[in-house]
């Protein structure tokens, strides 16, 4: 599923550099993946999976 459309960056993709670096902000993940960056509407949806990432990562 993609997750930023400007960016063409889905949901599995964005979960495994969480997974992988530790991303604990959309911020990071802006600066690893660019998703976030252009038009901002995907942000929400980048903050739900970090949200996610760390109940399951237990972090
Ligand atoms: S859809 Fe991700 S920055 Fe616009």
């Amino acid at each position: 599923m993609i997750v930023c459309a400007g960016f063409n960056v889905g949901e599995k993709t964005i979960r495994t550099m969480i997974e992988e670096k530790g991303l604990k902000t959309h911020q990071e993940v802006g600066a690893c993946l660019k998703a976030g960056t252009h038009c901002g509407s995907c942000v929400p949806e980048i903050k739900m999976l970090l949200k996610k990432a760390a109940t399951t990562l237990n972090w």
